[in-house]
């Protein structure tokens, strides 16, 4: 295992263990990182250190992962989660992140954002001073109209870039939607520029979660902290 995947199923196998306790709805976040969530809870429910833990996956990808590994699913209708664990991309001193190179960001919102509190798991390589430093804010686009939401997100000064997929045809969500990772460098006000892409019809949710994590579990070189918002 390399070292920095050594770091998220640290990360991942603290919060687990920080976070969740028996009988609770646990919302699963998708990602290399997040897998380490799955695991650790299908290691824990096997074991019997955990009871009935319900978890509420955010990809097709992160449902297989918690079918394979033990983990009972259910759905936003049927049970709200406690807490959800995921993983991020960047990470602020704030705990505000950029998730979405994953291709998962619209049910990870919405599972985040229907859940008790929001735990980021990562390995010490996601911190940045500010967000925007290193990746782009990815934004899931409506297909319908698809060229329109680009000119539009273009003008809020980015050059909007339809993320392709495995064929080179466009990648396409688990909701069936397109993703544009939009580089705008450094971002000044987060929540300004996360407010601006919603305000375009077709961009249906973006990859600025702001004000909504109670924390993050972080591992890398340094050792494990828990950074709270
Ligand atoms: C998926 C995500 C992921 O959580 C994010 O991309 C981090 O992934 P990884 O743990 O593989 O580095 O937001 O949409």
């Amino acid at each position: 295992m390399s070292e920095s995947e050594g770091f998220k199923r640290e990360a991942a196998y603290a919060a687990v263990d920080r976070y969740v306790r028996s009988g609770m709805t646990v919302g699963l976040g998708t990602g290399s990182t997040a897998v380490w969530v799955v695991r650790r809870l299908g290691e824990k429910l096997a074991s019997g250190d955990l009871k009935d833990v319900v978890g509420v996956p955010t990809s097709e990808r992160t449902a297989g992962e918690a079918r394979e590994r033990g983990v009972p699913l259910a759905t936003l209708a049927e049970a709200r989660p406690d807490v959800t664990l995921d993983g991020a991309d960047e990470i602020s001193p704030e705990v505000n992140v950029i998730k979405g190179l994953g291709g998962a960001l619209l049910r990870e919102k919405i599972v985040a954002f229907a859940s008790g509190s929001l735990v980021i798991v990562a390995d010490g390589s996601k911190l940045v001073g500010r967000l925007g430093e290193r990746t782009p804010v990815p934004v899931e686009v409506e297909r319908f109209g698809a060229d329109a939401t680009l000119k539009a997100l273009a003008a809020l000064g980015c050059e909007p870039k339809l993320r392709p997929g495995e064929d080179g045809s466009p990648f396409i969500t688990d909701g069936g939607n397109y993703t544009a990772d939009c580089y705008f460098g450094e971002i000044e006000d987060p929540a300004r520029l996360e407010a601006e892409i919603k305000s375009i019809p077709g961009a249906l949710e973006c990859g600025l979660f702001i004000g909504l994590a109670r924390a993050a579990v972080v591992s890398d070189a340094g050792g494990l902290r828990v950074l709270e918002a």
